[in-house]
């Protein structure tokens, strides 16, 4: 009996200092404490052994119960008081510091954006980054032999689904599942099959905007627009807006402010023109409503779309777009704001 009472101490104190939680526990007082436990048993055995012998080993489980007793309740107030056991405790470690992330600089330039545009009565829309030929290009009246087609370098994934080239088709599904008046914002990541290098990368994010009603008018685009850039850069920046061409929208504008780096002398980031275009706009094209069932004599509207890492560069006067995308925390807590 001598044996198993050594025996059952040394598995006792070996077995403690890995308990880490009150379950464990339970289970060690169950195995040596309780009514049926291992040290209850021996005293059971007790009444077999020989007379002479009694007294020692009485006195020997006695020892036994309260040592196990006081390992369980030292156990029991260290997990209470959330520590670790005594001996896994190492005071002359150095102390962990805790790192608080920062929101990542293009996060930080959508906040803003959405700010802006949310205080203007727009709500924010979401679509599928994988989507179809239809939403993507066929809905927005890019014909199957368009040349515009071409001009975007698509991720096919199979037939006729694709990585969105743009996140002009949360229009398509907006308007697919809401009738008029609309006003919403669409921010999201897009994807082009383009060369990695300093100006691009194969992933990047745009805010699309898009306003349908009775009556919207080409000047409640510039109104927005414009009221939009001028929070966003400061009411001292010059802006032009310049005709051009999208299959969705009729007609079609691009939008310059000069360039706040020269001040629109001429400069390395406006390639001496001056000018820096920052944003895509149009009246929707009457033939994208009649496609979705949008009355087109009833309703006009106007839409936009921005490239989010081109202006956080331009605003940040970083010079390569795979800064944004390497997660280095020598780059990204530049951002930190306080
Ligand atoms: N989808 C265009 C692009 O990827 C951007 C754009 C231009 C969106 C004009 C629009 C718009 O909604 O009206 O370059």
């Amino acid at each position: 009996m001598q044996d198993q009472i050594t025996r059952i101490r040394a598995e006792a104190a070996a077995e403690i200092g890995g308990i880490r939680d009150g379950e464990h526990l339970e289970q060690f007082r169950i195995r040596y404490l309780a009514r049926k436990g291992s040290i209850a048993s021996l005293f059971d055995g007790l009444k077999a052994v020989p007379p002479a012998e009694k007294p020692a080993l009485g006195k020997a489980l006695n020892e036994l119960r309260a040592f196990v007793q006081d390992l369980y309740d030292t156990r029991a107030q260290e997990l209470a008081a959330g520590r670790g056991p005594a001996s896994a405790l190492d005071l002359t470690l150095p102390g962990r510091r805790q790192f608080s992330g920062t929101k990542h600089p293009l996060t930080q330039t959508l906040d803003e954006i959405k700010a802006i545009f949310v205080s203007m009565g727009f709500t924010i829309a979401d679509g599928p980054e994988i989507e179809d030929d239809f939403h993507n290009f066929g809905a927005l009246n890019f014909p199957p032999d368009h040349p515009a087609r071409d001009m975007q370098d698509t991720f096919f994934i199979g037939k006729d689904v694709l990585l969105r080239t743009h996140t002009s088709p949360v229009q398509v599904r907006v308007m697919e599942q809401y009738p008029p008046p609309i006003r919403i914002i669409a921010p999201g990541k897009v994807y082009r099959n383009e060369a990695i290098n300093a100006r691009s990368y194969c992933m990047f994010h745009q805010v699309e905007g898009l306003c349908v009603d009775r009556g919207v008018t080409f000047s409640e685009l510039k109104g927005t627009l414009i009221t939009f850039i001028k929070q966003f850069y400061g009411s001292s920046l010059k802006y032009k807006f310049r005709p051009t061409f999208f299959p969705f929208t009729e007609p079609s504008a691009d939008i310059y402010i000069t360039c706040f780096l020269c001040n629109g002398k001429g400069c390395r980031v406006c390639k001496n023109g001056g000018w820096l275009e920052i944003l895509g706009c149009g009246m929707v094209d009457p033939n994208v409503f009649r496609d979705l069932g949008y009355d087109a004599e009833k309703y006009t509207g106007y839409a936009f779309g921005m490239g989010i890492e081109r202006i956080a560069l331009l605003r940040y006067g970083i010079d390569d777009i795979r800064l944004f995308f390497e997660n280095d925390i020598r780059f990204l807590g530049q951002f930190a704001r306080q």
